[in-house]
This record gives C-alpha cells, sequence and structure tokens, in this order.
C-alpha cells in the first residue's frame, strides 16, 4: 500500500461519530442536523429538465476538456460575474466533476516532489486541502484564521523564506467555515506575491455566490489579476461550483478557471485521472451557469435563515452574521467537543466541533471552542435548532 495513506486523518464527519458513539439522544425530540454543509434547497426545475432531456446521451463518452458550449457558458459567467475583459473558453476553463476532486487533482499535478514542495493553507479549512498535499509529496502549512485578523489568515506574518519555498497557496473565500470574505486589495497583494516568488494560488471560491448584501457579492481571485494588471492570470486558479450556488450538490459539476499554461498541464493529469462529467451533467450545467434569478432566490432563503437563528441565539452564544457562506461560527462556553457532544445527547442536534476543521499549527488549534452550523435544513428546523441551542446554554 501506499505509506502516505498513513498521513491522512479521519475526516471531520468519522471523528463526529466517534465523538457521539455511545450518546443516547432523547427520542421524543426529532433530530435536526447543522453538522453538514450540504445544501438542502431544491434544485431548480429547468435544471433538472434539462438534465432529464439529454438523458439518452449517456450511451456517448464524453471529453474531459468538455462540452465547447459548457466551457463558453462558464466563462461568460466569469466575464459578468466578477468584470473580466476576457476568459478564453478554449484556454483557461476547464469543467470538473465538483470541485472537491479538482482542489484535490490540482496539488497533484502541480506540486514539484523533488523539490520538497510546500503548500499553504488556510486553518481552520477543508480538508481536502490538506490531503491533497499529503498526497502530493508536499508539507502542509496553516495560516491561522482567528477573529483577531477577521478569520482570514494574516498573510503580512508570512516569512520572505516562506514564500519563496511556497509551491501551492489554496484560499477559500468566502471561507469554510467562516464565512470570512477575502477584500480584494488582499487578493491583489496575493496575486503579486504569486508572481514575485512564482508560486500557484488555487482560490477554492464554492461559496462567491451565498452572500448577505446583494450588492456586495464577494470578489474573486481572477478579478484581482486584473486588478494587478495580470491579464493572463498568470499563476492563478479559481474553483467554482454548482453545489452550494444551485443546490445542486449531487450533480457534481464545477469548473477549474485560469491561467492557460497551469490548465494545459491540469488538463493533461484529468486525462489520466479520468473525471469527465456525463453529457447529460454537462448540458445541466449550462443551463445553470446561465440563470441568475434561482440563485438569488436561493441567497433570499439562506438571509432569512441567518436573520431567524440569529435573533434567538442573540446574546446567548458569541456570534455574529457572516459576510457569505451558510455557516455560522459560534464561541462555545464549554470546550467545541462538549459542547457538540452535549447538544446532541441533551437536544438530538448535530453540530461540528471547529478543533475537527483545524490543525494545531503551532499556536493552538484556531477551530478550538467554536462550533460550526451548517444553516442547510429548512427555515423552521433552523429556528427550532436555535431555540434548542439557547435551552442548552441556559442550562449550563
Ligand atoms: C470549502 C469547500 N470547497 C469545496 C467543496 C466541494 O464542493 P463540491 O465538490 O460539491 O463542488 C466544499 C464542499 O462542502 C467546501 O466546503
Amino acid at each position: 500500500m501506499n505509506p502516505d495513506l498513513d498521513l491522512l486523518q479521519a475526516y471531520p464527519f468519522e471523528k463526529l461519530r466517534q465523538l457521539f458513539s455511545g450518546l443516547q439522544p432523547p427520542a421524543q425530540l426529532p433530530p435536526i442536523n447543522l453538522g453538514i454543509g450540504e445544501p438542502q434547497h431544491p434544485a431548480p426545475d429547468f435544471v433538472v429538465t434539462e438534465l432529464t432531456k439529454h438523458l439518452p446521451l449517456l450511451a456517448k463518452y464524453p471529453s474531459t476538456r468538455g462540452l465547447p458550449e459548457l466551457r463558453q457558458s462558464i466563462a461568460a459567467w466569469l466575464q459578468r460575474r466578477f468584470q473580466l475583459p476576457a476568459v478564453d473558453a478554449e484556454t483557461q476553463v476547464l469543467p470538473v466533476a465538483g470541485t472537491r476532486e479538482a482542489l484535490f487533482a490540482i496539488a497533484q499535478a502541480v506540486c514539484k516532489r523533488s523539490d520538497n514542495p510546500l503548500v499553504l493553507c488556510p486553518n481552520p479549512f477543508y480538508q481536502i486541502y490538506e490531503g491533497a498535499s499529503l498526497l502530493a509529496g508536499a508539507r502542509a502549512c496553516f495560516l491561522d484564521c482567528r477573529s483577531e485578523t477577521g478569520f482570514l489568515p494574516d498573510f503580512d506574518a508570512v516569512a520572505e523564506d516562506t514564500w519563496e519555498s511556497c509551491q501551492l497557496l489554496y484560499i477559500c473565500t468566502p471561507g469554510n467555515p467562516t464565512g470570512a470574505v477575502t477584500p480584494l486589495p488582499t487578493l491583489t497583494r496575493l496575486v503579486e506575491l504569486a508572481q514575485q516568488h512564482d508560486f500557484i494560488i488555487a482560490s477554492d471560491e464554492c461559496y462567491s455566490e451565498i452572500y448577505c448584501d446583494e450588492a456586495q457579492p464577494p470578489p474573486g481571485l481572477l478579478q484581482a489579476c486584473i486588478a494587478a494588471g495580470i491579464d493572463d492570470y498568470h499563476n492563478c486558479v479559481v474553483f467554482h461550483s454548482l453545489s452550494k450556488r444551485s443546490n445542486l450538490p449531487g450533480l457534481r459539476s464545477g469548473f477549474v478557471a485560469g491561467d492557460a499554461a497551469i490548465m494545459e498541464r491540469f488538463l493533461l493529469y484529468r486525462t489520466y485521472q479520468g473525471c469527465a462529467l456525463p453529457l447529460p451533467t454537462q448540458w445541466a450545467s449550462v443551463a445553470a451557469w446561465s440563470d441568475e434569478e434561482h440563485v438569488r432566490i436561493n441567497r433570499a432563503l439562506y438571509r432569512e435563515k441567518f436573520s431567524a437563528v440569529l435573533e434567538i441565539l442573540a446574546g446567548t452564544l458569541q456570534l455574529q452574521r457572516p459576510q457569505a457562506g451558510f455557516y455560522l461560527w459560534p464561541g462555545t462556553p464549554v470546550s467545541d467537543t462538549e459542547f457538540a457532544s452535549g447538544l446532541y445527547a441533551q437536544q438530538h442536534l448535530t453540530v461540528l466541533p471547529g478543533s475537527f476543521l483545524g490543525r494545531d499549527g503551532g499556536d493552538g488549534n484556531p477551530g478550538e471552542g467554536r462550533v460550526r452550523l451548517a444553516l442547510v435544513v429548512p427555515l423552521d428546523q433552523c429556528i427550532e435548532a436555535a431555540q434548542r441551542i439557547r435551552r442548552h446554554c441556559e442550562a449550563l
């Protein structure tokens, strides 16, 4: 067996299963799960129609590059959404089977094993970044995202020689679990650092369409490239997904876009990994990237949930409305694992301990003392969950 597999940690949900094992939640309370960030609003009808209409195409092999129509709809969306002067659908866009596998694959494609690679990633983080780095033969270095720095990494504190050794920087904006949006000037600074020290930035923007203020959509890395005068997106790639934007986590559809030189090598890698999108999925994706109305409705639903839950929890937990995403990231009155176990055992409510999403990179685990609440369940369940949390805290 590949010994590097021993480096991989159990996934947070496996740790949660172990934490809860042996606990007996009250049977009279229906279970509510805010632990998993799986969107649960209905998939848009017009996308499902498009998918079923193209089912006969299951009889054909799809190509890894994807249909030109899909790449064009993605390029057009990117240009509209981030005011980009040009995105070349031929050389700068590649559809992927959800961003999860693509975020893993990028490290395999770009890390140069012979140079003792270093990968930087936020902490807490989406666990794929760490596994991808380790299986690419790299060391993962964690940049803590704490409340003192607006839940963003303190990039100014990164030493010059760390930037110099860095081959790949993962960023996540808006962040999971914090919801923090990296401002455009910070993204622009990162683009400049990537040119100066010749590392690649993989910007995970899969929550970019779930934001609180309609007038302030989160900026993206490609936008920052243009602001920095890097018109060919050199050293930069972004990851976008239909999972959260369009409530299609089961469709497994997203894309990677950016630097054509990286995309060319990435395509070669992906030809071997073999994760081409089925043709009905591609046509359904064309429809989804071409419509914004369903996304506006989606955002409104999350906004309603945030308002209701924040009102109930005001004064109970230390928490704030995030700029984007669908998570709350409150501080806990007792340790995060004790809080999560208590909520499960006494309220039949599942939340994710923050420490399961972070690592101790030398200064303690920045996820400790926080829990992640995914407001994905219907509004009435979110309200009921908030009331249970309130009751639980009052009884502590
Ligand atoms: C930060 C982040 N990135 C990427 C993904 C992967 O999403 P998908 O593979 O559905 O595009 C997730 C899923 O939860 C996520 O939270």
